[in-house]
């Protein structure tokens, strides 16, 4: 009997349980330590932005991101773009910190914003800060996305949750807004079991990213950072240990997820070439199969690199979705819905602001789905998994 097509795959191999062993044998501190900052980093320099704050999720790494905006204190308004094609935390923390969400339909190219759309919310709202997903590693147009923020005044913040290692016009996602996320979750570009990281390439942002990572307090900072604030506020070193400046959370990860991402890092780029490949494996594969063109297929941006995530589908009905899904289950190949499909008509948001249509994830939400892309996907299975599609909808 064929083995299941799993959706992923664990990148944490025998090596990295040897290496995590080897560590824990010289019976370290078990807690956040040196092996994060050496994380943070080993991943800083392999983004090439300056500063990177380990934490526990993608999702707080989001949450870290909007709080920081708020506690920041800088914000023309609390109006927030979020995609409608994106994740559910990238929604939550807006709501939960009282934001106001704009929701701006997605493009049925790279699966980003409708430009024209963004404009003219930009335009209409004049929103403080928007959240950007790049989803499933494909590239945004990050020159006219940038533009636009400029010109319109929006602090772009970047959730490359799905796209560890896309480039644009050469620079790698995370460089971009002034914070950006990503995870390291199990599945996703390479894992920590559970995690996330995020960057900034401003110094005072890191400073307080670190803070409110941690009950609020000084101790990540350095002692520079530390003095200024030690001397504001007339607190001396020993007070120092329990002095919050902010109101934080605890969303730290460990010295044991650290030792796992650093190790992760060295084959992450072997990892993403095989994505890549993978890729351009079901491009080809979609194209000879499907004469009819019955399933979309993704347009890159001409200057990106796809660190592609999972490979995603779009067919002309509901019913060709659903014969689709149907087959693929039935010959024990994994798929999801195209991530949320159209955040405006989640349960957690129609209950809360009324129900939200957007034409594109609309027909994302109804017609959509994402099948297996991981760097031990062979070239056989990618075959079989578009002829079972193809196959499906004929
Ligand atoms: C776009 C996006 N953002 C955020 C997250 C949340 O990451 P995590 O699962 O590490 O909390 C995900 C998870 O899949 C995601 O796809």
């Amino acid at each position: 009997m064929k083995d299941k097509i799993t959706l992923v795959k664990d990148t944490i191999d025998k090596d990295d349980v040897d290496n995590l062993i080897k560590w824990l044998k010289t019976y370290p501190r078990l807690t956040k330590g040196p092996k994060t900052i050496e994380f943070e980093e080993k991943w800083s320099k392999w983004i090439g932005c300056k500063y990177s704050v380990f934490v526990n999720s993608g999702s707080s790494a989001n949450l870290l991101m909007l709080y920081a905006l708020k506690v920041m204190g800088k914000l023309k308004n609390d109006k927030v773009v979020v995609p409608a094609l994106a994740w559910a935390t990238d929604m939550a923390p807006v709501l939960q910190l009282g934001f106001d969400p704009l929701i701006c339909d997605c493009n049925l190219e790279n699966l980003s914003v409708d430009l024209s759309q963004l404009e003219s919310i930009f335009h209409h709202h004049a929103p403080s800060a928007m959240i950007l997903v790049s989803v499933l590693g494909l590239s945004p147009d990050m020159e006219k996305i940038v533009e636009l923020c400029k010109k319109y005044g929006v602090t772009l913040l970047e959730d490359n949750c799905e796209s560890q290692g896309t480039e644009f016009d050469g620079i790698r996602l995370g460089n971009f807004g002034l914070m950006s996320s990503f995870s390291t979750y199990f599945g996703h570009t390479m894992s920590t079991i559970e995690g996330g990281m995020v960057c900034t390439n401003d110094k005072d942002v890191y400073d307080l990213i670190k803070m409110l990572r941690s009950h609020g307090w000084d101790r990540d900072l350095d002692e520079d950072a530390q003095r200024k604030l030690r001397d504001k506020w007339g607190v001396d070193d020993f007070s120092a240990l329990y002095t919050f400046y902010e109101p934080g959370f605890n969303l730290r990860s460990t010295d044991l997820q650290a030792v796992i991402g650093i190790k992760q890092l060295d084959k992450v780029d072997g990892m993403i070439d095989q994505r890549n490949e993978n890729f351009y494996h079901f491009l080809d594969t979609m194209k000879s199969y499907d004469k009819k063109k019955k399933v979309w297929r993704p347009t890159e941006h001409k200057e990106s690199f796809t660190a592609s995530f999972c490979y995603p589908m779009i067919f002309k009905t509901k019913k060709d979705k659903e014969n689709a899904v149907k087959a693929l289950l039935k010959n024990d190949i994994e798929t999801r819905p195209l991530i949320c499909g159209s955040m405006g008509t989640q349960p957690f948001f129609i209950s809360r602001y009324k129900r939200h249509e957007t034409t594109n994830a609309n027909i994302v939400d109804e017609c959509g789905i994402y099948v297996p892309n991981h760097p031990k996907l062979e070239k056989e299975e990618i075959e079989f998994i578009c002829k079972t599609v193809i196959d499906a909808v004929k």
